[in-house]
């Protein structure tokens, strides 16, 4: 077995795809990465919704644009064909950390997979507008008030770039 450290280098925010779609079965597996993730009590609150309709997919775009104050044509999915939205109820108080980590762990496998990720902001402003109320009802999701935790974009990447070095100083032995 390779070193899960060599995987954690190599994986990169990736801003610049192909059209090319990801094969169901490899969204499957970063799908389950992310609910292997550790979470809170054991409660497993994150929900993972897999958005890849592309209509819906470019609405999203648009409307994180928006959010954002970027002018078109910038695409803040970067051209990525798959986006995976992290919702958990707003109530409850790790929602943060259940659905960072749910990421986190959907952007590795992504990764050992050859395909590209980015975590992408503003799901939280998302699932409070009318388009994203609209996603959580597609989703089925209507029995509570949930929070967007964040978006994980994926697809095949152009490009993917070196990482920056790391800062010195942040790690403090304390013998
Ligand atoms: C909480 C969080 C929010 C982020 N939001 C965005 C975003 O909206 N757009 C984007 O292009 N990258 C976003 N990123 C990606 C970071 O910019 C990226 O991880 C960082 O520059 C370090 O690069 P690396 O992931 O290649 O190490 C986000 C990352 C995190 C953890």
């Amino acid at each position: 077995m390779g070193d899960l450290l060599d995987a954690i280098k190599a994986r990169r925010a990736v801003r610049c795809y192909t059209e090319q779609m990801v094969e169901r079965e490899k969204i499957d597996k970063v799908i389950e990465a992310g609910l292997y993730a550790a979470n809170g009590k054991g409660l497993q609150s994150p929900y993972i919704i897999a958005i890849t309709n592309k209509e819906l997919r470019d609405r999203l775009s648009t409307l994180n644009r928006e959010i954002g104050g970027w002018d078109p044509p910038f695409d803040p999915f970067y051209g990525a064909p798959v986006v995976l939205l992290v919702a958990v109820d707003e109530d409850y108080k790790n929602r943060v950390y259940d659905g960072a980590l749910v990421i986190g762990n959907m952007m590795l496998e992504a990764s050992s997979l050859g395909l590209g990720s980015c975590w992408i902001h503003r799901a939280r402003e998302t699932l409070k507008s009318r388009l994203g109320q609209e996603v959580l009802k597609l989703a089925g999701l209507t029995d509570k008030t949930y929070e967007g935790i964040g978006f994980c974009i994926l697809g095949y990447p152009k490009d993917v770039p070196a990482a920056a070095p790391r800062r010195e100083g942040r790690v403090r032995y304390v013998d």
